[in-house]
């Protein structure tokens, strides 16, 4: 979870529980700083990080990177150099991915929502570089921050759930793992809340869950205490549909920021670099690395909180071993045999521990 609400401190609590903790490389840079200097910062900031979590737990860390961030490239490669195993894409179609990394040690995983998508994906990764994905995200409408669902689906978002999406892709995926001899697991995300919820994907074929929201009420998670207390705070009615200045829709808490905006107030906007290649700053009426930076800092009036559509059901602190030990739980007593359950197997597997 960018900006920053997902760094070295959550990620690698969520590692130490035997999840995959990641450390998202969004706006990790000094904002104040002039543009060179802002992709060189973002860089020694992400290094940190990635040790920093390193220092902590000898567990797996994955890093989370947008395609539409200018510097994407040398976030990926500079996370690779760090040590980093598992890369996960999105806000993008990463055709040029594996060219990118090519030590297929480290496992590729773009985030899709759709099949159409995962199949462009899949078929231009195996004619050009006859390699597969080593795993998917997808992400359906009920996820938090940017979404891949233009407004009209969002309207109607249960022609797109989980349960929808799930069996096209682990159909569209098949034929890519059967010409490779091995699976392509598929981490769902967006809307999964208990370890009722974990149960139910897993018995529809997902190999493991993506959870954000809920890891915001944690100790460890890296925001300000005033965006956790948001998450607290939040009712149903304060979740809100945004476009972004990004050309995406996404979710977030309704609060002084937005309602300013709904009323057409134009925000102070310098951009000394382009740290979005989609943000059209022509028009933003807010730059939105600054807004989400101030949300994390604690200034949840004028910042943007991005919160996923189980925001409200938030409603205490955990830590983050209290929380996967009572996800486990649940899940354990949803699914009388785990072993016989897919993805819970082998706790080894990356593809089935991710939160
Ligand atoms: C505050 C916040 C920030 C997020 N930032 C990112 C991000 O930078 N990149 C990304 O791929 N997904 C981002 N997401 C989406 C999450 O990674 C995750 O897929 C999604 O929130 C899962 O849905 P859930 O929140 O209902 O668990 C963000 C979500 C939240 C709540």
């Amino acid at each position: 979870m960018g900006v920053r609400v997902s760094m070295a401190g959550l990620a690698a609590a969520v590692a130490k529980r035997g999840g995959i903790g990641t450390i998202s490389c969004v706006g990790l840079g000094d904002l104040e700083s002039p543009w060179k200097e802002y992709e060189k910062s973002s860089i020694e900031a992400l290094e940190r990080e990635v040790t920093k979590a390193r220092s902590m737990t000898d567990g797996i860390l994955a890093v989370n990177v947008m395609g539409v961030l200018s510097n994407v490239e040398d976030l990926i490669t500079s996370a690779v150099r760090a040590g980093i195993l598992v890369v996960i894409f999105g806000a993008g179609i990463p055709t040029k991915l594996p060219d990118l990394v090519p030590d297929t040690n480290v496992n590729l995983v773009p985030i899709v929502s759709s099949a159409r998508v995962a199949e462009i994906i899949s078929r231009t990764w195996d004619r050009r570089f006859e390699r597969i994905p080593d795993a998917f995200v997808l992400e359906g409408p009920k996820a938090g921050g940017h979404l891949g669902f233009s407004l009209e689906q969002l309207d109607n978002m249960e022609d797109y759930s989980l349960e929808i999406l799930l069996p096209e892709l682990l159909e569209t995926v098949k034929p890519f793992e059967d010409k490779y001899g091995r699976g392509i697991p598929i981490i769902v995300a967006g809307g999964v809340y208990t370890g009722h919820d974990i149960a139910d994907m897993i018995s529809r074929g997902a190999a493991g869950v993506q959870m954000g929201t809920r890891f915001v009420a944690t100790e460890e998670c890296d925001a300000s205490m005033e965006f956790k207390q948001a998450f607290l705070d939040a009712t149903e009615e304060d979740i809100v549909i945004i476009k972004s200045p990004v050309g995406l829709p996404g979710r977030a808490i309704r609060n002084q920021l937005l309602i300013d905006l709904e009323e057409g107030v134009k925000k102070k906007l310098k951009c000394p670099y382009r740290c979005l290649t989609a943000c059209r700053i022509d028009t933003a009426r807010y730059c939105i690395a600054k807004a989400l930076t101030d949300s994390w800092a604690g200034d949840v009036d004028d910042g943007l909180i991005f919160c996923g559509s189980n925001v409200h059901r938030v409603d205490r602190m955990y830590t983050v071993a209290e929380l996967i030990d009572e996800l486990m739980q649940e899940l354990l007593e949803a699914e009388p045999d785990p072993a016989e359950a897919p993805g819970v197997t082998d706790m080894n597997s990356t593809s089935t521990r991710t939160a």
